[in-house]
């Protein structure tokens, strides 16, 4: 850990208490009330110089340290995606933290468009692995050795499988597949999307894979689960945009937060 982030978690631990946090949790957009289910110490971004400052809307930027269902968790309650400023690793900082807290795993939600007409806005997807479509790379600049990252088991096996059981023992429907990460903003073509579709993805969203492999980087165990908000470009005549995106994800923001609550004391 560098000493920003070694300082930051300082920082946070005289805020929050030292006790060892076990899991790490990012809130995709519109998911952002997931952080009020924590009882907890929240954080303004503002308060931790290298955290994403502006954002976008429809996340909350702070960082909540504390309990869901009897485990310790932060919550990064707003995440910087490479589109705002062309920087992969925006997010480096804020896992180092939650690493440094002393978290093993992390759990990252998205909201996500879906390319399987089996899986309708309002659905929930265990990603299971990923495509980078975009191409981008955090780690690129990245010196040491450890830059050269295995990702053929990227999403735990054992952690997407306390979430699949999770759901079920909740009686909460979540698909698995393939996420494609698009680097956004502007949405994708029905061309990308007839694209990505022959590639073998399920789903496609602007965020997540970056979060994903600097997590495998810094070590910890990786899950992601996805809230459909909308069908991909060119699959419907929904009309796309982050409005419908934000007015969209609670449906599966509520089926995410039955999941996390049933799977956590588990992980
Ligand atoms: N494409 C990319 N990102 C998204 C989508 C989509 O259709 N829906 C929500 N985030």
């Amino acid at each position: 850990m560098d000493r920003t982030a070694s300082d930051l978690v300082r920082f946070v631990q005289d805020r929050a208490g030292g006790d060892p946090v076990r899991v790490g949790l990012i809130l995709g957009s519109g998911l952002g009330h997931l952080a009020e289910a924590v009882d907890g110490i929240p954080i303004g971004y503002e308060q931790l110089p290298g955290f994403p400052q502006a954002g976008v809307s429809g996340h909350s930027p702070r960082l909540t340290v504390g309990q869901i269902g009897g485990v310790r968790v932060a919550v990064l309650g707003g995440r910087a995606h490479y589109y705002e400023r062309g920087d992969a690793a925006a997010m480096r900082l804020p896992l180092e933290v939650v690493k440094g807290l002393g978290a093993e795993s992390l759990i990252v939600t998205n909201a996500a468009g879906s390319l399987d007409p089996a899986m309708p806005t309002g659905s929930v997807m265990a990603i299971r692995d990923h495509i980078n479509f975009s191409g981008m790379n955090p780690l690129i600049g990245e010196p040491s050795e450890a830059r050269f990252v295995p990702m053929t088991d990227a999403y735990d096996a054992g952690l997407r499988a306390a979430l699949l059981t999770a759901a079920q023992s909740t009686g909460t429907p979540c698909h698995e597949g393939v996420y494609a990460w698009y680097s956004g903003p502007s949405f994708e073509t029905p061309a990308e999307i007839r694209a990505i579709r022959t590639l073998g993805a399920d789903a496609v969203g602007m965020s997540t894979v970056p979060e994903i492999i600097l997590a495998r980087f810094l070590g910890l165990r990786a899950a992601a689960l996805s809230a459909i908000t909308n069908m991909a470009a060119g699959l419907s005549d929904e009309s796309l945009g982050h409005e419908h995106t934000k007015r969209m994800a609670p449906l599966g923001a509520a089926k995410i937060e039955t999941i996390l609550r049933a799977a956590l004391p588990g992980i």
